[in-house]
Parts: C-alpha cells; structure tokens; sequence
C-alpha cells in the first residue's frame, strides 16, 4: 500500500497526493492545493512543529530515548553530566571528550558577583525561586554579550557549558536568598549533583545530604528529567531560538513556560494536593471530588504518554532508595492509596490517565530536604540540557522563524464611534 494520504478539495474537485515521510505529511505539500486552509490545532496535539533526532517517545508504548538510549539503562548505568553531553552532541563521550566535559562544567560554576550581590538580592525577601532563576538566567545574556555569536560554534558551546554549570549555583543562591542564609560557592572538588546539594544545605544536618545516596538519586533524576522533547518549555525554547535569540534569553523563556502548575510546576502542586487530602480516610472523597470536575488529580495524565510513564516506573525505584535513607516521607501513604484508588476507577481508566513523572518526584525531594517552592527549578536544572540540544538541532537545522497562523473570528470591519457617542 503507499505511504500517501490524497486530499480531495471538494469545493473544486482537485486532487493531490500527499507522502507520509516519518510519520508526518508535509505542510509544504498540503499547501500546493490549499494555500489558504489552515490546520486549526492551538495545542498542538496533531501537529508536528519539527524534525529532531534528539529524543524519541512512544507514548503508547510507553518508551522513551535519548539519542536512541532507552532511559532504563541511562538511569541505571549513565550519570547526567554523560546525558548531558549525549543529548547536546549525539554521541556518548569517549573517555578524554568526558574528562574535559566534566572538567569545563566544574570550572564554570561560579556566577558573576553582580549577579549574586545586585541581581539575585535585589528581589524581594519572599521571591519565588523559579520566577528569580528565570529573570537571572536572562539576565546573564547580559555578562556575556559574546553570546549573540551564535553561529560561532565554539563561543556557542562556550554557553552551553556555561549555562548548565551555573543552574545548580544559580538555584541554590536563590534558595539561601528566600531564607536569609548566606551564599555558599561551588565545590570544585564534588559532583554536579553532590556540589548542589552542598551549595543548598551546607552546614545543616537536618538530612542526609552529604550520603552519596542521595546525590546519586538526585543524579538520577536529573537524567529522567534532561529531555523530553517537544513539551511546552522546549517548544517555547525552539520558537524562541527561531528568532536567533541568544542561549540565555531562549533558555529564560523555555524555563518561563517550564514555570507553570500544568507543566514543571506539577509535582509542587502534587505535595500541596496531598497536605490537603491530609488523610487515607479523605482519599476517596478527594477522588469523587475529581470525578465531578472539581480540579485535577495532580500528578496524573500526559499528553503523549497514554499506557504508562517509563520516568514513574523508575522514580517509585528511586524513592524506595531515598526513603530507606531519609526515613518515609509521611505523604507517601496518602499517595500510595490515590494511586491504588484511581487505577481502579474506570474514570481514569478510560481516559488513560496514569501517574505521571511528577507524582512522585515531589515527594522525594521533599524527603530529601527540598521547600516546595524549589521543585520547578529542580526540574529546569537538568532540563537545561534538553533546551540546549533543541536550540543547537534547531540552528544546525536552518528552521524559519517560527511563525504560526490564526483563524481570525473577532468582529468583522466596523467604523470607530467617538467616546462621546458610546
Ligand atoms: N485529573 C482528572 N482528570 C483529568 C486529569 C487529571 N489529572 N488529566 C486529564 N483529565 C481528564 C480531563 O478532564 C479530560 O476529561 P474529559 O474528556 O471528560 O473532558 C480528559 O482527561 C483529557 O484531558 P485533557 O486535558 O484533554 O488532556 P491533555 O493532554 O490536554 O492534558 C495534562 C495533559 C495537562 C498533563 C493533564 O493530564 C493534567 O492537567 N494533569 C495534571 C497536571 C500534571 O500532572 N501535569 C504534569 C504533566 S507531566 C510534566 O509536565 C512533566
């Protein structure tokens, strides 16, 4: 049978045969016989806005891969800063290409003092730290105007290395700012996520964050979380790049659109929907509440994913891990029992909607030490990979401006009416 779809324009009878090539039909081809239809999709759910070799996902499968690498073993064998560069470059590093990574990240973690003392303290003492990485990331665009370079392949990547290197720093000074702590700088000496983790609690005992456990688990989240492709944060990230915006601006705003409680801002939501159920004995009147479309079980549900979310199956793992050394998080039984309850309801049955990456993330950060308020930026740091694999695909790929059409339905032309005769 050919791998064609033919489109039928019954106003005029024409015809035109359309391939389907990697899944999609071409707008371009479409365009030959109707030039001023337009395909109204304002989420993007049947729209392909790119090509990209970066990640792959079959939601009903329940598979996702980096670079080809199913996450599975990523999670279990990999560490982020490799993730980091596979997705960035295509390839694993080979030995000497993984040493000056790791070496080129540690050495750029330190942030600018301005950006610290004038920038990061100059926010308000109740700032929200996802709202300060935002502005700060953008405002680094700032401290290296040689970053407009980008079509100067080393001076790019000169960004990208600097940009993941300073998230963690730049995270965790906003952190110690909300409480009035002060800064800590960056350890040359530890790992990308045991120097966060130190940069953050540093000199608290009140968790275990110096066991190489929970670096580890932290290591391994931020692989589940490096990339995912085209979710609203790294569409935002490629629309943005489109415009050849610089790293740091397009970065800002992929983490902008990261920002809200739909997207990046989902497990927060998860831990202040389980403080509210606040009991087991609630769980099945929180789920009827659900069910009669009094708000969302947060956590649940995916646009892509419809089976299963790999990411869940492997966060449970990593929890049990945590848990064993932080001690049980308390909401955990509360959770345990909406999972088991909605599983089992046909409403969310037939609407496929499963625990998804964030209904559990947030309770492990919270064992691990973490203010709610912190979780989206937990999320932005790794994520920052994905972006910047995205806007250098995005370039190498010669893209147009990212431009998208509307179906105008407002008011049809009408004469202005001076105030005086309204
Ligand atoms: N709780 C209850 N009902 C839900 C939920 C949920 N979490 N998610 C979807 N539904 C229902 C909808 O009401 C709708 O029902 P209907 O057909 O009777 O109207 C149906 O399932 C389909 O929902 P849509 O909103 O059309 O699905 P969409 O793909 O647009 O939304 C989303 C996906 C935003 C993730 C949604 O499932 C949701 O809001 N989940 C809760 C928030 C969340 O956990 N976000 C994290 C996503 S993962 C990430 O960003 C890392």
């Amino acid at each position: 049978m050919a791998e064609s779809v033919t489109i039928t324009d019954n106003r005029t009878g024409e015809s035109i045969e359309v391939p389907i090539t990697n899944g999609g039909v071409s707008a371009t081809e479409w365009k030959k016989l109707l030039g001023n239809i337009w395909f109204h999709d304002p989420g993007y759910t049947q729209t392909a806005a790119t090509s990209s070799s970066i990640t792959e996902i079959d939601g009903d499968a329940g598979i996702l891969r980096y670079r080809g690498y199913p996450i599975e073993q990523l999670a279990e064998q990999s560490t982020y800063l490799e993730v980091a560069y596979l997705l960035i470059y295509g390839e694993l590093p080979t030995p000497e290409q993984f040493e000056q990574w790791k070496h080129d990240i540690t050495y750029h973690t330190f942030i600018h003092e301005n950006v610290r003392k004038r920038f990061m303290e100059g926010f308000h003492y109740d700032a929200h730290p996802m709202g300060m990485l935002v502005s700060a990331v953008a405002a680094l665009s700032t401290f290296y105007l040689e970053a407009k370079d980008i079509f100067d392949e080393p001076v790019l990547d000169k960004q990208v290395v600097r940009l993941i290197a300073k998230m963690p720093t730049l995270a965790a000074c906003a952190y110690r700012f909300s409480i009035g702590m002060p800064f800590i700088w960056p350890d040359n000496s530890k790992g990308f996520a045991e120097n966060f983790l130190k940069m953050m609690f540093e000199p608290w005992d009140h968790v275990p964050w110096r066991d190489p456990k929970l670096s580890h688990a932290l290591d391994v989240l931020f692989i589940l979380h490096a990339d995912h492709e085209l979710n609203c944060g790294t569409a935002t990230m490629r629309m943005v790049a489109s415009s050849h915006a610089d790293p740091y601006t397009a970065t800002a705003a992929a983490a902008a659109a990261l920002y809200g409680p739909r997207h990046g801002g989902a497990n927060e939501q998860v831990i202040r929907m389980l403080h509210s159920i606040g009991s087991m004995d609630n769980v099945a009147g929180f789920v009827a509440d659900v069910k009669a479309g009094k708000g969302r079980l947060q956590g649940f549900g995916h646009r892509v994913y419809k089976n299963f979310d790999p990411r869940a199956q492997i966060i449970k793992r990593i929890a049990d891990e945590v848990f064993e050394t932080t001690g049980k998080n308390p909401l955990l039984d509360i959770a345990l029992k909406l999972e088991e309850v909605a599983l089992a309801d046909d409403y969310f049955v037939s609407r496929k909607l499963y625990p998804n990456v964030d209904f559990y993330s947030g309770l492990i950060y919270q064992a691990m030490g973490f203010p709610v308020d912190i979780f989206t930026v937990l999320f932005a740091i790794p994520r920052t990979a994905g972006w910047l694999a995205h806007y250098k695909e995005l370039l190498e790929q010669d893209q147009k401006i990212a431009r998208p059409r509307q179906l105008y339905t407002g008011a049809d032309v009408r004469d202005y009416v001076g105030i005086d005769q309204r």
